[in-house]
C-alpha cells in the first residue's frame, strides 16, 4: 500500500469487509483533523455516536476530552484523532485481536501520511497496541515512550474518567505535559 494523502487512504478503506465488523458498522470512522498535525490521538474503537456520525469522539467520551483540549489550550481542528479500529464492536465490547490485526495497517499508513510529532495513545487499549503489550495504564500513563521514530505516551481513556472521576486530576496533568513537550519541540495545537 502506497498512498499520498488521507483521502486516497480513507477512499481505498470506505468498504472495508476484513473483519466481521464491516457487516455490523453504520459508518466507517476513518478519523478526523489537520492531516498535518503535530499531536496525533489515537484511541481505542468508535463508539453508538461514532458509528452514527462516522466522527471519532463526539459521544460523551468524546465531549470530555474536548474540555481536556480546552483545558491546556490546545485546539481540536489543529490535531488529528484516530482509533485502533475504525468500525464499532458491537455493544462496545473491547476489539478482538483480530480486528486489530485485520484494522491496523490502516492506523500505520495514516500515522506515515500525518508524521505528528508525538502520538497520544486514549486508554489502556491503545497504548497494549502502539506502545507495548504489557503497557500498565495506571502506573504508566504520562510516561514518555519512543517507538518507530515516534515520541508517544499515553493517558487515561475519557470513558475511564466518566466511570472513574478521581483519575482526572492525573488526567489533567498529562495533557499539560503533552502540551509543553509539543510546545518544546515546536509543534503546533
Ligand atoms: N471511544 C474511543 O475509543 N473512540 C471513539 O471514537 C469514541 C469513543
Amino acid at each position: 500500500m502506497a498512498f499520498t494523502n488521507l483521502e486516497e487512504l480513507a477512499a481505498h478503506c470506505a468498504d472495508c469487509q476484513k473483519c466481521e465488523l464491516g457487516k455490523t458498522r453504520t459508518k466507517l470512522v476513518f478519523g478526523t483533523g489537520n492531516p498535518n498535525a503535530d499531536l496525533m490521538f489515537i484511541g481505542e474503537a468508535p463508539g453508538e455516536q461514532e458509528d452514527l456520525t462516522g466522527t471519532p469522539f463526539v459521544g460523551r467520551a468524546g465531549q470530555l476530552l474536548d474540555k481536556y483540549l480546552y483545558a491546556v489550550d490546545i485546539d481540536r481542528k489543529d490535531v488529528y484523532i484516530a482509533n485502533i479500529l475504525k468500525c464499532r464492536p458491537p455493544q462496545n465490547r473491547d476489539p478482538l485481536p483480530a480486528e486489530e490485526d485485520a484494522c491496523i495497517d490502516y492506523l500505520r499508513e495514516q500515522v506515515k501520511l500525518i508524521r505528528p510529532k508525538i502520538i497520544v495513545c486514549l486508554g489502556r487499549i491503545s497504548a497494549m497496541r502502539l506502545i507495548k503489550e504489557d503497557f500498565k495504564i495506571t502506573k504508566e500513563h504520562g510516561t514518555w515512550f519512543e517507538k518507530g521514530g515516534y515520541l508517544m505516551t499515553a493517558v487515561f481513556h475519557p470513558a475511564a474518567l466518566l466511570r472513574d472521576p478521581r483519575r482526572k486530576e492525573d488526567m489533567l496533568e498529562d495533557m499539560k505535559r503533552i502540551k509543553e513537550k509539543l510546545d518544546e519541540l515546536g509543534g503546533k495545537a
